[in-house]
């Protein structure tokens, strides 16, 4: 016999018995049946709760599912300050005849506990210069999971269409391109790695020319659903924060969490030209300033998948607020 423990946590949202025990219930069945488990191979099941549950003890929830002679017992889980509250976890311990790996189960918002074993999506769009791809970048790396700018691919067809010498304004033009192109993104501990027909592209990409370039060839339907079909593939496989400007209205419509990032035009230039002054190059605010509102109108005006706060995401305005600021406030509502 070979001995096995396999983990799963679950929330409620309130000390209430009938909610205890079906959570419960539903976190049981799903290890259960992920790892194909029987009672039998069930050797004992330790079950704790945060402070704030005390309605009824979880395992009777397993009594219920009919596990009689099973030994269960349910303790107190440490106290451990701002930790998720209204959380029940369960550690179930099995013997089997043949050695295999077992999955955990993570449900509710106790997804959050292991974001690299539940699958987490989180999707931030906004306009350009908002912040997104700071906060998102820096999330993903607190929680452990990836990050994949999404914008990037819509730069990597504008350098594609640049080098062809075709005009990105002309769908013709762009849409004839789309067959012989192959765009993928490489994503880890290092930052996002972008390839435009095999080619790594990553830096090139990250110009002005570019940025008018993608925001042209995003208003064409056909461009978006070959991207956003890549997306959604790579969203499939891994926990990840996503950002854009269509990801919680179109790409990732069932993300757990969803934000709309935002700041004033003027804020946004004033950033953009501050970045630009650290990198040692002189630019005009006045322009910056009319392109910002230039491309916001782009990716707003166009009818495919445009650029609007989904009806369930949290507004942000980063205005006045510091990267620390947003980031608190994303991980409260991934908390909470
Ligand atoms: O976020 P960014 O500046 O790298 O985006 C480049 C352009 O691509 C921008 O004009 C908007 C467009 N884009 C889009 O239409 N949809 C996305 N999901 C991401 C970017």
């Amino acid at each position: 016999m070979n001995f096995f423990a396999v983990r799963g946590a679950t929330t409620v949202s309130k000390n209430e018995k009938e909610e205890i025990l079906e959570k419960t219930k539903i976190l049981l069945t799903q290890l259960i049946e992920t790892n194909k488990l029987s009672f039998q191979d069930i050797v004992s099941i330790i079950f704790t709760t945060t402070k704030d549950i005390d309605a009824v003890y979880p395992a009777v929830a397993a009594r219920e599912l009919g596990m009689k002679s099973i030994p269960l017992t349910c303790c107190q889980e440490m106290h451990v300050k701002g930790s998720l509250p209204l959380c029940i976890r369960v550690l179930i311990h099995v013997q089997l005849e043949q050695s295999r790996a077992l999955q955990p189960v993570y449900l509710e918002k106790a997804v959050m506990l292991r974001p690299d074993l539940a699958k987490l999506t989180i999707a931030i769009d906004g306009p350009a210069g908002a912040g997104k791809s700071t906060i998102a970048r820096l999330l993903a790396n607190r929680m452990g999971i990836l990050y994949l700018d999404t914008g990037a691919m819509y730069r990597a067809m504008g350098l594609k269409v640049l080098e062809k010498g075709k005009d990105p304004g002309n769908s013709k033009e762009v849409i004839d391109l789309l067959p012989d192109t192959d765009i993928s993104v490489q994503l880890g501990g290092e930052g996002q790695k972008v390839f435009l027909d095999g080619r790594e592209v990553t830096n090139e990409i990250r110009t002005g020319e570019i940025s008018d370039a993608a925001s042209k060839i995003g208003i064409i339907p056909e461009v978006r659903r070959k991207l956003v079909e890549l997306q959604r593939q790579i969203a499939k496989t891994a926990s990840l924060v996503m950002d854009g400007r269509d990801i919680g209205t179109y790409v990732m419509p069932n993300a757990a969490l969803k934000v709309f990032l935002t700041a004033s035009p003027e804020e946004r230039a004033r950033r953009r030209w501050k970045e630009l002054k650290q990198k040692g190059m002189e630019s005009d605010y006045d322009t910056i300033l009319q392109e910002i509102i230039q491309r916001d109108a782009n990716d707003s005006n166009r009818s495919f998948a445009p650029l609007r706060k989904a009806e369930d995401a949290v507004l942000i305005d980063t205005t006045d607020k510091s990267i620390e600021q947003v980031i608190q406030k994303l991980e409260n509502l991934l908390q909470n």
